[in-house]
């Protein structure tokens, strides 16, 4: 597999590629380099801005970005991964790539991006996606055991994200039902599961993950409070290529166990990692709140909610989960 650019955004990527030092470089160099003007880089740049890369423009020096960035390596990904891997740097979301195109791939094949110009979260929600800053990227997935099993997948993969970042020595990761990934009541990651569909009893999946690492704490469009992989290492973050390998690796061990033995593994293992264990929540669903305290998931990945009824399971893609008092 191979990185995959636009023809629309080769310069683009090139001019990343280069400032990504984060030196400077005169807008005469980089024009050089890539045989245009001076006004045709500085085109460029500006539309780069709009995907979230902070650079600015000295006179007499040229261009630099804020920070110098590591960029996603393909061949390094692919050489520590046991499945097929494509960078596609700069997509729409890398979830409807692999709805689109899961006719022809293999299980288990993977699509990273460094943007996303319309990252997704659920019921259509906006995933925050600036260029470099965070990871973006999903599997497809075809569960043999058929759609009634997919509810459980956004909770066995909020395991394998614990366990991969755990294995890079991340301490205090906790999972909100049913799809977030949380550090000190913060949200860190999210996780996406949608069908492309369905052939005879298996169902066809890709699974997103959007994880946070170095994000602008500036970012607007985001009404939560959320956090990012360098402050759970206090600023020691790993490379960002070796999250996407650790990660990689825990969700293909996570999935393939998943897919022979289902939740029953896995429930109890979540229950010790969520956030909200105890504590006083709501549940919400359309206009209807139920008020209880979280007794974590049961073996069919409901939530179950302590009540003056007594114990109760709700399970399905439309409910939100919040601490009692917001
Ligand atoms: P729930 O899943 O419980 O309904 P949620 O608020 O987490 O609630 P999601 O659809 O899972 O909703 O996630 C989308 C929301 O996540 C957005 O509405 C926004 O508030 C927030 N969000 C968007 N981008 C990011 C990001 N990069 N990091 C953290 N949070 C984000
Ligand atoms: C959520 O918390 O609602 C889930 C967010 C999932 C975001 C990821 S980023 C990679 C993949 N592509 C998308 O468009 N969304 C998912």
């Amino acid at each position: 597999m191979t990185e995959m650019i636009r023809k629309e955004h080769v310069v683009k990527y090139q001019i990343i590629k280069v400032l990504s030092d984060g030196q400077f470089h005169s807008g005469e160099a980089l024009g050089e380099m890539l045989g245009m003007s001076r006004a045709a880089i500085s085109k460029h740049v500006k539309a780069i801005q709009t995907w979230g890369l902070d650079i600015y423009r000295v006179q007499g020096k040229g261009y630099q970005l804020s920070n110098a960035i590591e960029l996603l390596d393909q061949s390094l990904i692919q050489r520590s991964s046991q499945q097929p891997v494509e960078l596609i740097p700069i997509i729409d979301s890398t979830n409807q790539y692999l709805l689109d195109k899961s006719k022809d791939k293999e299980s288990g094949c993977v699509c990273v991006a460094e943007y996303q110009a319309k990252g997704r979260g659920r019921r259509g929600r906006e995933w925050v996606s600036p260029f470099g800053a965070n990871l973006y990227f999903s599997m497809y997935w075809k569960l043999d055991a058929g759609v009634a099993a997919a509810m459980g997948l956004s909770l066995a993969i909020g395991v394998a994200i614990v366990d991969g970042l755990e294995s890079l020595g991340a301490k205090d990761i906790k999972l909100k039902w049913p799809n977030d990934i949380y550090h000190h009541d913060k949200k860190l990651a999210g996780v996406l599961v949608e069908m492309s569909g369905q052939t005879g009893e298996a169902a066809h999946l890709v699974i997103g993950m959007g994880l946070n690492i170095h994000m602008s704490k500036t970012t607007d469009n985001i009404d939560q409070s959320w956090t990012n992989l360098e402050q759970v290492f206090d600023g020691n973050t790993p490379s960002r290529n070796n999250v996407v390998i650790a990660l990689l690796a825990a969700w293909k061990r996570v999935l393939t166990e998943y897919e022979h033995k289902g939740m029953s593994e896995l429930v109890e293992r979540w229950n010790q990692l969520d956030n909200f264990h105890n504590q006083s929540i709501k549940l919400i669903m359309g206009n209807k709140e139920v008020y209880g305290q979280c007794k974590g998931i049961n073996s069919q990945g409901a939530i179950l909610l302590h009540t003056e009824q007594g114990e109760e399971a709700y399970v399905g893609g439309e409910i939100s989960l919040r601490k009692a008092d917001n």
